[in-house]
């Protein structure tokens, strides 16, 4: 269908579910064990329902916010996600036009399809591209990848700390292409094969068996940070802070961001959705909010969700499926799209609630209802 007849991400979504290949489909939508953490990342949204304030001036309106200090138009980034080329064949570049176009932050993940540097070479003079680290067991390799992405001019790291191993997900492991294809020595895509990915792999894991079958299993506050620190002076956010306790740890060793997220629900299932962590977070550690900045991902698909989760204290969120699916459907103007949906569904939600600015976003405005929604 022509772009103009695409309302929502849910839209977005139907499209990609009807072009994307079986493989592309099967990686891209899986999710572990019985897809708990997966649906309830959504439905947690469901739960919390606003208290708006009327008669407030609100024809200016305002979302914009900033990320690390990096201005975005909307309090929302890209997430990085793998394999953006299994649903189209420009892949990561897509999203970086797509962010540059819109002005919003791209975080591309150390399974890109595309290199870091063709990546980069697709962003504007001065577009800020972030970093995910799934850091390699091996320090030099993995300080190896660090530097280059900081020459390279990407402004911060993101290191993932909730993938030590892959989570179950039998949709991606019925599917087990990613290592045929490798093993063939003709891979479609770009995964960096000198982290080893082809002899450490393992097929009965599925795609993300593969791809993360080097990652460190044995990092810790004490060892891990200071290391990181000492090979690079970019900003470090932990993505996958599950708890509380690991949200206070975090902000106590200095890092400068946290991504509450729970890989999308690809890894523990029965993990809490983060949205419900940020809640945790904000009645029982508020004080967490003024020593670093926190985000969430998983499971948002409107502008409200986005506006709980930043009346609560994040101060942005990602999303990563939608944005793969957008760019699968439609390519730039894809990513373009859902940006512009987004925005105003944020704005939107803003103005009704008698908010002119990210800063007017306050908990009191929003609450967690005890009874069952629909
Ligand atoms: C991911 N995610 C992810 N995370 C990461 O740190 N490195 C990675 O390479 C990937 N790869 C990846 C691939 C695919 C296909 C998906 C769906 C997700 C997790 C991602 O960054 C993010 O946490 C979730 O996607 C957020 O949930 P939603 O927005 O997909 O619900």
């Amino acid at each position: 269908p022509s772009l103009d007849r695409i309302l929502s991400l849910a839209d977005m979504e139907a499209v990609a579910r009807r072009v994307l290949s079986q493989k592309a489909l099967a990686y891209y939508s899986s999710s572990s064990d019985d897809q708990m953490s997966y649906q309830e990342n959504a439905h947690a949204f469901k739960r919390f329902f606003f208290h708006p304030r009327v008669m407030r001036p609100v024809s200016r309106c305002d979302p914009s916010t900033t990320i690390l200090g990096y201005k975005s138009s909307i309090p929302v980034f890209i997430c990085g996600a793998a394999l953006a080329k299994l649903g189209h064949p420009d892949g990561e570049a897509n999203l970086t036009r797509g962010a540059a176009q819109t002005n919003i932050i791209q975080m591309v993940s150390s399974n890109a399809s595309l290199s870091y540097a063709e990546i980069m070479a697709a962003a504007r003079p001065s577009q800020p591209l972030f970093f995910q680290l799934y850091k390699n067991v091996n320090d030099t390799l993995a300080e190896k990848r660090v530097r280059e992405v900081e020459r390279l001019g990407y402004r911060s790291i993101w290191l993932t700390v909730d993938a030590l191993v892959p989570g179950n997900r039998e949709k991606d492991i019925r599917s087990p292409w990613v290592l045929e294809e490798m093993e063939s020595g003709q891979p479609e895509y770009h995964v960096d094969v000198a982290d080893g990915v082809v002899e450490g792999g393992d097929a009965g894991l599925g795609t993300a068996g593969a791809l993360i079958a080097n990652d460190d299993r044995d990092m810790t506050w004490e060892k891990t940070i200071p290391w990181l620190r000492s090979i690079t002076n970019l900003p470090i956010v932990l993505k996958g802070i599950q708890t509380v306790e690991d949200a206070v740890l975090a902000a106590e060793v200095g890092v400068e961001g946290i991504l509450l997220s729970n890989h999308g629900g690809r890894q523990l299932d029965y993990s809490f959705p983060p949205l419900e962590t940020l809640y945790r977070i904000r009645k029982q550690r508020p004080d967490v909010f003024d020593k670093l900045e926190v985000y969430i991902d998983g499971g948002i698909e409107r502008g409200t969700d986005v506006v709980k989760a930043l009346c609560l204290g994040a101060k942005a969120v990602g999303l990563g499926r939608p944005f793969l699916y957008a760019q699968s459907a439609y390519g730039v103007p894809g990513v373009v799209k859902i940006i512009r949906i987004l925005e105003r569904e944020i704005v939107t939600a803003m103005r009704l609630m008698g908010a002119t600015s990210v800063e007017d976003l306050k908990p009191e405005m929003v609450e967690r209802v005890d009874w069952q929604p629909l």
